[in-house]
């Protein structure tokens, strides 16, 4: 089983790289492989809405997205953990999210959704956000979830923490560390 992890905060250390190594361990240790991209490294250049992929499928841009095209392929599962930034995603998610109109093309226009593997696809989505109100996530979980959508992932898990803010802030959550490696083990049990 392969799993593919995507961390979209800038922050070294932070919030969502905590959770997102928890669930990873979890992951591993539920015996999947895990390739790991950490967004804010990559060269991703934004979506133009050129209409190039709509007869093909393919992206008319060649940069780090490649790699990612090919693991979202071959993924099994797919991790997305992001900070929320401006009541949504993380601008490092949002643009790789933005770039898989791609698959998009390919479902709708092409009638060829992405293939899933014999353990089908499923998805894990970890969230820590600095606000109290529940509301601030809604719009981070309905882009994940367009996002899974496109690339076959058929049922997927959220795991959304508010009221973290400072750098390490998750370390005090009572449950939020162990509940990301459970949920981790739970995504990659068949
Ligand atoms: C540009 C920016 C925008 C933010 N917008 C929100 C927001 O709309 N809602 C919220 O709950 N937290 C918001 N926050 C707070 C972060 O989500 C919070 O600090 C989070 O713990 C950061 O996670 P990290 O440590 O993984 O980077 C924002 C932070 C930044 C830097």
């Amino acid at each position: 089983m392969k799993t593919v992890a995507f961390c979209g905060s800038p922050r070294k250390g932070g919030n969502t790289e905590l959770l997102l190594t928890e669930a990873v361990r979890g992951v591993e240790e539920g015996g999947s492989s895990v390739i790991t991209f950490n967004l804010n490294l990559m060269n991703i250049k934004a979506c133009q809405n050129c209409g190039g992929c709509n007869e093909n499928g393919i992206c008319i841009f060649h940069d780090d997205m490649d790699q990612i095209y090919s693991a979202i392929r071959e993924s099994d599962r797919i991790i997305i953990a992001s900070p929320i930034f401006f009541f949504s995603v993380s601008a490092q998610v949002k643009l790789m999210i933005d770039r898989c109109q791609s698959f998009w093309c390919e479902k709708y226009l092409l009638e060829k959704p992405v293939e899933q593997g014999e353990y089908g696809r499923r998805g894990l989505l970890l969230l820590a956000g600095g606000m109290k109100d529940e509301m601030g996530s809604m719009c981070a979980e309905a882009c994940a979830k367009a996002f899974f959508r496109t690339v076959s992932v058929s049922q997927h898990e959220v795991l959304s923490y508010l009221d973290i803010d400072e750098k390490g802030a998750i370390k005090s959550h009572p449950t939020a560390l162990q509940e990301a490696y459970d949920a981790g083990r739970k995504l990659v049990s068949k």
